[in-house]
């Protein structure tokens, strides 16, 4: 399942983030890709010592976590600290790949099992040429450019690429979560479930039967979280 969160920062937020990118300093981005992904890899990245991580990491996990959307469609439980990249000049595409199944933790704490996959755009689409995220998912290949702040949530075992920016630069911030339901097809399940009480509550309000259904969806959560 491929699905938009839009506006997923507000102004504000997305204003800091691009002040502080604004004076950050990128490195080659192949540090955090594994061997396939590195052969295909050719963009830049935020280094993990860069003296802006910490506050630009608090500025998108803040803004993950009041979102409902994001926490209905990707039910986490683990969130590896976001990554930022840039696509721009040389240094400008990430060719077909499968994101690592399992991350560390850049602490060393132990690993993050990659079940969804999340990019927020940073840079406004009119900004860059290129610079599609494209995905390839049951229903075919979508490519996705979206405006600055907004997100789009995929699962991790999607192929997907970053196609050329042949103009201007794309910044983005990307990351890995682990979910609480690994099978992509049990999320999607739920969250649809989820959605579609939630237009019920709005159109019909808690009957009987509404309550009743609520309880199913939490008793399929219980089942099958770990
Ligand atoms: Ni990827």
């Amino acid at each position: 399942m491929l699905l938009q969160v839009p506006d997923l920062l507000n102004a504000e937020e997305l204003a800091e983030m691009r002040r502080l990118l604004a004076q950050s300093e990128w490195v080659d981005g192949r540090v955090t890709a594994g061997t396939q992904a590195a052969l295909v890899k050719n963009n830049q990245q935020l280094p993990e010592n860069a003296p802006q991580v910490m506050a630009l990491r608090r500025l998108v996990l803040g803004a993950l976590n009041r979102s409902p959307l994001f926490f209905t469609a990707a039910l986490p439980s683990r969130i590896l600290p976001p990554f930022f990249n840039r696509y721009s000049g040389e240094a400008n595409h990430y060719g077909f790949h499968v994101d690592n199944a399992m991350r560390m933790m850049p602490d060393g704490s132990g690993y993050v099992r990659a079940d969804v996959s999340a990019t927020l755009f940073l840079s406004e689409p009119d900004e860059y040429e290129g610079g599609e995220l494209v995905i390839d998912d049951t229903f075919g290949r979508h490519g996705l450019k979206l405006k600055a702040g907004s997100m789009v949530v995929y699962p991790s075992s999607s192929v997907h690429q970053v196609s050329p920016v042949t103009k201007g630069a794309r910044v983005a911030c990307f990351m890995f979560i682990q979910s609480m339901v690994r099978d992509p097809a049990q999320r999607r399940m739920l969250y649809e479930m989820d959605m579609a009480l939630l237009q019920l509550r709005q159109s019909i309000g808690e009957t009987e039967a509404v309550v009743q259904l609520t309880g199913v969806y939490h008793n399929l959560l219980r089942r099958w979280a770990e």
